[in-house]
């Protein structure tokens, strides 16, 4: 039996992704992995490998063992953590996205990893950024994604492996809590919308950026991966987007849901620098044309479902 191998399976994007594509293709089909085991339904539900991703030799033997046809690399440090530890971000973004890549050359397997708005800089066009533009990101997490889409091409063009990517915006959900993104205000504020009726956002009022619901994100990586190969003119990574925000117009929207919530500032400089080098709202024409990127949640109704599902939760 062929399979899907995940690193950072138990991570935000991964503990949804991995339930996802055990639902379409069969729980025996999707190997989880991760550094650590926790209690969630990716690490219960399905085959689990524990695979520090820093290591090549465990991950190769455990693609083999497997015999993985498709590797969806997901474990990563995000913005805010690797800001404030830059040489271990360094070697865990890199260095594990180069293992990955090179267990998918030995297993000649697909291979998938999500890029991010993080790949832009301040000198990028802040409106609408184009799928192709200048890409000069001033934090570490930026350039780790920068110099992931040009490694991760670099194995297509130099090996032949199909390799996909994705540049999300900030994910949203209420599964899993994302693990120090500089777009998690949009997150936290729906948790503390349900518990306390008021949030105070570490992001400056008036400041944009793009985001998505988790099931677009989730729905996108599985097109991405099924799409013609033939149709791909880019391939690390696209341009995907939902929607495009400040931290006033998801207040209002809440304040719709959750009557007297109310918003407040305290920012952090550290991230609020961060999200001033990121783009406003990108263009995702590209992933539109080249494989049918679409998406079915926009603000108004994903704050209607992220309540509802919370309300459940909490
Ligand atoms: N959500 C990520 C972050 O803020 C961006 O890709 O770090």
């Amino acid at each position: 039996m062929k399979r899907i191998m995940i690193t950072g399976a138990l991570g935000q994007i991964g503990s949804e992704l991995t339930l996802k594509l055990r639902e379409l293709y069969g729980a025996d089909y999707v190997v989880a992995t991760d550094i650590k085991k926790n209690d969630s339904e990716a690490f219960s539900d399905g085959p689990f490998e524990i695979v520090d991703v820093t290591d090549l030799k465990t991950m190769v033997e455990v693609a083999k063992k497997y015999n993985v046809y498709t590797v969806m690399h997901l474990a990563a440090l995000l913005s805010a953590p690797a800001e404030a530890k830059p040489v271990f971000a360094w070697n865990l973004n890199m260095g594990g996205l180069m293992n990955a890549l090179e267990t998918a050359r030995e297993l000649n397997a697909q291979f998938f990893t999500p890029s991010s708005i993080g790949a832009f800089g301040p000198t990028t066009p802040k409106d609408n950024t184009p799928q192709d533009t200048i890409m000069r990101p001033t934090t570490m997490y930026g350039v780790n994604k920068v110099a992931g889409d040009l490694l991760a091409d670099y194995y297509y063009y130099k090996f032949g492996v199909d390799t996909r990517g994705l540049r999300f915006p900030g994910l949203i959900s209420y599964v899993a809590l994302p693990g120090g993104g500089t777009t998690d205000y949009a997150v936290e504020i729906y948790y503390e919308a349900i518990k306390n009726g008021k949030y105070t956002s570490y992001i400056d009022k008036g400041t944009y950026m793009d985001m998505m619901y988790m099931p677009d994100a989730l729905n996108a990586i599985v097109d991405l991966m099924e799409a013609d190969p033939g149709r791909l003119i880019h391939r690390n990574s696209f341009n995907v987007t939902a929607m495009s925000f400040n931290p006033e117009e998801i207040a209002a929207e809440i304040a719709k849901n959750v009557p007297g919530f109310e918003i407040s500032y305290n920012v952090d400089p550290i991230r609020q620098k961060i999200a001033d080098s990121w783009p406003n709202s990108i263009d995702a024409t590209a992933a539109k044309e080249e494989w049918g990127f679409n998406t079915d949640y926009d603000l108004n109704k994903m704050t209607k479902d992220m309540i509802e599902k919370l309300r459940q939760k909490l």
